[in-house]
């Protein structure tokens, strides 16, 4: 078998399902994981439908840590299911607990990894199954989508940062996210290096044929000066990378998970449709509205502050 890096065209069929959103980005704490729990919430609160959520990240599983208040010490996730012997066995045992991440829905949750996983090495099998069997490796996360898209109407994915491991795995994370995202939502800070390297040779080509349902500027200082350059820095980027919509966020402390010494007790947007905690929570009900109607066309639709 060729080394991973040596691969370079290595590109897989990408997944057409709307239902599948995830949510990716090029560097940490662009806040996927805020999005991931926020955005799904909203989808099951509103669309009342079986709703999973999927921590992929085994480096920084704040999604594991926010929905179990810290990582669980033993039971079924996601390095175990990926790394088992049997594999299609593992699958079928498969059974999600329901989570409260917000206040007016539950939905499910698929741990990244518990306390066990580490000490008994299952953490280490899963990265050298990523080195050393990479086809494998995007084979089980393929299945494993497909098995849990026939128990949930929406799936959605909270992945590592696109860049996790090195450079050189690029390939193996871009292949991940098109094999599990059929609506692939992108967060990033507004660091012109997130925009530049979002639409460098890089990424671009191999992330251009996918549905990308938003574009998300997050944390944008809110002030009208700081909005609007997000919007001219960011708006050709939307345009390249042909998302569907184009979102603003700023940064608002209700979304601000980090407590001192542990995470935060949850935070909820979705209480309704017209009514929210969070001043930027109003603009996730127009983009979910946009979702569960399936509007997709690659128009960058903007979504923010005026
Ligand atoms: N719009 C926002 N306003 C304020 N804080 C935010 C916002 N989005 C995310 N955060 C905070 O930023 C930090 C990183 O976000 P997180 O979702 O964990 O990022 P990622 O999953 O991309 O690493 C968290 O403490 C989160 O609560
Ligand atoms: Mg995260």
């Amino acid at each position: 078998m060729l080394p991973l890096f040596k691969r370079k065209t290595w590109i897989e069929e990408p997944l057409k399902d709307p239902h599948v959103i995830g949510f990716g980005s090029t560097k940490g704490g662009a806040g996927r994981t805020t999005m991931a729990i926020e955005i799904g919430s909203l989808i099951a609160f509103i669309s009342e439908k079986r709703t999973a959520i999927i921590d992929w990240d085994v480096v920084n599983p704040r999604l594991t840590q926010r929905a179990y208040k810290s990582l669980p010490m033993r039971g079924q996730t996601l390095v175990k299911v990926i790394t088992a012997k049997n594999f299609e066995r593992a699958l079928k045992n498969v059974s999600l607990h329901e989570v409260s991440l917000s206040q007016t829905s539950r939905v499910s949750v698929f741990p990244a990894l518990s306390y066990e996983d580490i000490d008994n090495g299952t953490v280490d099998e899963y990265f050298n199954m990523m080195y050393e069997k990479p086809e494998e490796y995007i084979k089980r996360c393929k299945t494993l989508i497909k098995f849990l898209r026939n128990r949930y109407e929406y799936i959605i994915n909270d992945y590592p940062a696109i860049t996790w491991v090195a450079l050189g795995h690029l390939t193996l994370s871009i292949n991940m996210l098109r094999v599990t995202a059929g609506n692939l939502v992108i967060v990033v800070d507004s660091s012109p290096w997130s925009a530049e390297l979002l639409s460098s040779k890089l990424i671009l080509p191999k992330i251009q044929d996918l549905d990308i349902g938003a574009l998300v500027v997050n944390m944008v200082k809110p002030s009208a000066d700081a909005v609007n350059w997000a919007k001219s820095v960011f708006k050709p980027v939307c345009e390249r990378i042909r998302a569907s919509n184009f979102v603003i966020l700023p940064f608002d402390p209700t979304f601000y998970d980090a407590g001192i010494g542990r995470l935060k007790d949850v935070i909820s947007v979705s209480v309704s449709p017209v009514k929210s905690y969070s001043r930027s929570a109003r603009y996730l009900y127009p983009l979910v509205d946009r979702f569960l109607k399936n509007e997709n066309v690659p128009k960058c639709w903007y979504i923010g502050p005026q």
